[in-house]
């Protein structure tokens, strides 16, 4: 097996980034689509590309694509896919599913069809008669229904690929770290400049600057569930993870600050900073997001604020705005991004955007407003 499909899943809004992520990899002929980009590869680009996505959700390998509009033809189309190249003889491959705009809408009904399709097509080429023992390692297999087009895939990463390994802690409401490290893509910062968060929370945003800013692959704290599949090498893991160490640049030197108004996050932060292997390179310190006052030129402040959903919050989140859009004013050459549901945010801040974005936190909508800062 030399070619396979894969797929990087990604939160809605997301794709685009994800799909220049994968060029800067190197994977050419990248397609974007709602909430995936799509990209020929083969099985030793499993582990890499799963160490490195920042922005993606999940990879998943595509084992077959085909047009069903009866139980029939799901069936016999799944069965003819060559699952015995992926799935080992022992291996265990609960089926999950989903169903849009299809005449095949009974998700649990194509899940059950696509178990026994998989199940008869092993039993067929490993010659087992009785039934399959599933007691080896985890393929999550996905049927996938849109508009009668079928696609069927295993799940290359486990977990979400936002579980990083280190979030020890956590506030009321965390960013997802896919997210989070979007948002700093989104601002060019490199690792060069100031960077502060003054709502950091569990330390989301600033532990994905440092990881970005030493180029640290994300993934390289975590395990992945190819990691026990036999057709992907372990010599290809053992090349991935080698060259994330090549790569990281542990010794580069950072600017990254946290603060928070509640003493508890500033723990937390510490403790996440600690598991995600920076040990104290950023300091994260207990302060009013009022009391800010910049020494340096040209820094990046990134920050998910509250949003002031619930009654009685909305008063103090807007004077919360008020004050560091005042303060802010005095820092011209500093950009400022801040991701919030709030639907007044510029009217409150006092200044126009230079640019914002529509963004998804989990079922949130938010905006994600850019004000770069003077040269
Ligand atoms: C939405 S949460 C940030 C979550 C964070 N991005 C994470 O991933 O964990 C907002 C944070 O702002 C903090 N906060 C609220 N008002 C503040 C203020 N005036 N100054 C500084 N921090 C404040 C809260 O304590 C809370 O941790």
């Amino acid at each position: 097996m030399d070619k396979i499909t894969l797929i990087a899943t990604a939160a809605m809004g997301l794709e685009g980034i994800v799909g220049q992520e994968l060029r800067d990899l190197g994977y050419e002929n990248v397609r974007v689509e709602n909430s995936r980009a799509v990209f020929e590869a083969r099985p030793s680009d499993i582990p890499r590309v799963n160490l490195w996505l920042r922005f993606a959700d999940r990879v998943k390998l595509l084992v077959g694509k085909f047009n069903a509009y009866s139980f029939d033809e799901l069936f016999e189309n799944t069965k003819a896919l060559p699952w015995e190249q992926f799935i080992s003889e022992d291996g265990e491959f609960p089926v999950i599913g989903k169903s849009k705009k299809s005449k095949l809408y009974s998700v649990p009904d194509c899940q059950a069809i696509v178990k026994k399709a998989i199940v008869e097509r092993m039993k067929q080429k490993y010659g087992i008669a009785d039934r399959l023992e599933e007691t080896g390692a985890f393929y999550r297999v996905e049927v996938d229904i849109n508009k009668d087009e079928v696609w069927l895939t295993l799940d290359t990463s486990g977990s979400g690929l936002h579980k990083r390994g280190y979030r020890v802690g956590q506030g009321e409401a965390p960013l997802k770290e896919t997210l989070a490290a979007a948002l700093i893509q989104v601002t060019n910062w490199r690792g060069d400049a100031p960077f502060v968060d003054l709502f950091c929370g569990s330390g989301t945003i600033p532990i994905e600057a440092a990881l970005i800013g030493q180029n640290i692959a994300p993934g390289f704290n975590r395990e992945f569930a190819s990691e026990n599949w036999s057709f992907v090498s372990d010599r290809y893991w053992d090349a991935a993870f080698e060259e994330a160490e090549d790569k990281a640049q542990y010794d580069h030197p950072l600017n990254i600050q946290g603060m928070d108004i509640d003493p508890k996050m500033i723990e937390i932060s510490k403790a996440n900073a600690m598991e995600a292997g920076l040990g104290d390179l950023i300091p994260f310190k207990q302060m009013q997001a009022r009391d800010f006052k910049p020494v340096e030129k040209g820094g990046y402040l990134v920050s998910n604020p509250p949003y002031g959903e619930r009654i009685g919050d909305r008063k103090e989140v807007e004077k919360t705005y008020r004050q560091l859009g005042g303060t802010m004013k005095d820092f011209p050459t500093w950009s400022v991004y801040i991701l919030t549901a709030h639907p007044q945010f510029e009217k409150v801040y006092g200044t126009e955007a230079t640019k914002k974005r529509k963004l998804f936190n989990g079922f949130i909508e938010t905006n994600y407003y850019q004000f770069f800062g003077k040269k």
